[in-house]
């Protein structure tokens, strides 16, 4: 079959590539980009932007030559408002109009999500519910919907931060750590999909499917298992109160880097479970349970990256706390008479101490956002690399008294040089 996948850069968009790729089948690829993520294995790519796909006529030139379409495009968290539901709802919708009037399209899996069913607020997963139905109305059998729980692979974005939680001494959970999951394995998903596009697939009546491992366990029992698949003795737990982390999800949504934000804390706290049997079904076998997978297959090498992740978390918050702590304190009174006076030892006085001053507090503050940034990278870390070394020289030769500092005022800045070395040593190339 030739195979259309939307959203083929994503993490379950490469997965099923090569899934699809290995049964036999031709790919054609879609993403924001011009071309694929470097190594991807798809036969043919197209650009596509699916906030601009939300016509029936933007559609009829892709489908050209398809015979199934998997629609594995979609959002956690919006970076403009409305893309939830342009995403997973104007242009699956579309899609499905185009397809409707199309004759060559045999099947078109829709990745949706567990809950959204459920669903009666607009988010995450109320922009699901009419994409599904309009999928769900095509010629009985051609549309099919499943809906993952939370999917397991090493690859995965949540995979990785709940196994970097994992690492902790401490397990922090939500309350007591009792909200249920069934995460399923991404290897058993692709198989899913694979058998979904065999003409005698065992589809249930609705055409929805739950894409859920074996059995519920707790989040607290999750992490347990991830954390003896990174073959650590079990830590004890850290609990946090909900209250308290709803607030903490409010304050650190805009920083994109980290995972909880209202959406991820919401679908957490509301739990995650579903019914195997239609997926079992599918696959002729039940899905993978944790114990079989959380062990990875590569123990030492999956934790030492997971602690390198969290090393590097853990730096940049330190990081944009000390640069933000700097930009402050010269903007208060006190620290202001205090850089004054540091200047007028160095011989600046007026409006250039001014200056010095004002400039100084503005770029630790940028720098202290910046390091925040998805994107920061090598070119970030060795600027401000060269500020630091800057700002100790300056101190070094202007005040040498400070390298005899009791508490390190200068000496201490070879330790910020060395964690921005190694975050820089770990950076992907800008
Ligand atoms: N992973 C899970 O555990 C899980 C569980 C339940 C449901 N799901 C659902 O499954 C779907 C895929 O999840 P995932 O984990 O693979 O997500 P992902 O890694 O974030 O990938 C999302 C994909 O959607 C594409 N996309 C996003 N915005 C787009 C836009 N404006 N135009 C075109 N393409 C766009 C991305 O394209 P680019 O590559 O160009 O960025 C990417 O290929 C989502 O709907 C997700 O909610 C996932």
């Amino acid at each position: 079959m030739h195979v259309l996948l939307i959203g083929a850069g994503g993490f379950l968009g490469r997965h099923l590539a090569a899934a699809l790729i290995a049964a036999g089948h031709t790919v054609t690829g879609t993403g924001r980009r011009g071309t694929p993520p470097p190594g991807h294995a798809v036969q043919h790519w197209r650009r596509l932007e699916l906030t601009a796909a939300g016509r029936a006529a933007d559609w009829p030139a892709l489908l050209d030559g398809v015979d199934a379409v998997v629609y594995a495009a979609g959002l956690l968290r919006e970076r403009r408002r409305g893309e939830f539901d342009a995403i997973h709802g104007r242009a699956p919708i579309a899609l499905a109009g185009a397809a409707a009037a199309s004759a060559g399209i045999r099947r078109i899996v829709l990745i949706s999500a567990l809950g959204a069913g459920e669903a009666v607020d607009a988010g995450f997963l109320g922009s699901r519910v009419a994409a599904e139905k309009a999928l769900l109305a095509l010629t009985p059998g051609v549309g099919v919907v499943l809906r993952p729980s939370l999917v397991y692979g090493v690859d995965g974005r949540s995979t990785g931060w709940l196994r970097r939680l994992a690492l902790l001494p401490l397990t922090p959970l939500p309350g007591d750590g009792r909200q249920p999951l069934q995460p399923l394995h991404v290897a058993d998903l692709c198989a899913a999909v694979c058998r979904l596009l065999q003409p005698d697939a065992p589809v249930p009546p609705g055409g929805i499917i739950e894409a859920v491992g074996p059995a519920p366990l707790t989040l607290r029992a999750y992490l347990a298992a991830l954390r003896h698949g990174l073959g650590l003795p079990a830590a004890p737990v850290l609990p946090v109160p909900v209250g308290l982390l709803r607030l903490a999800a409010r304050w650190l949504a805009p920083w994109r880097t980290q995972p909880l934000c209202p959406e991820t804390l919401t679908l957490l706290l509301r739990g995650n479970t579903g019914d195997p049997a239609a997926l079992t079904a599918l696959l002729d076998r039940p899905p993978r349970p944790v114990p079989a997978f959380a062990a990875g297959e590569h123990q030492s090498a999956e934790r030492a990256d997971s602690a390198a992740a969290l090393a590097a978390g853990l730096a940049r918050a330190a990081l944009a706390l000390i640069w933000a702590a700097g930009g402050l304190a010269s903007l208060l009174p006190g620290g202001r008479s205090a850089g004054f006076a540091l200047l007028a030892q160095l011989g600046v006085h007026g409006p250039l101490a001014w200056l010095l001053l004002l400039g100084g507090a503005g770029l630790d503050l940028a720098f202290a956002l910046l390091t925040l940034h998805p994107a920061a990278g090598r070119r970030l870390w060795a600027a401000q690399a060269a500020i630091v070394a800057l700002y100790g020289a300056i101190a070094a030769v202007g005040l040498p008294g400070l390298l005899a500092d009791p508490l390190g005022a200068i000496v201490k800045n070879l330790a910020l040089l060395a964690l921005l070395g190694q975050l820089a040593l770990h950076a992907e190339p800008d």
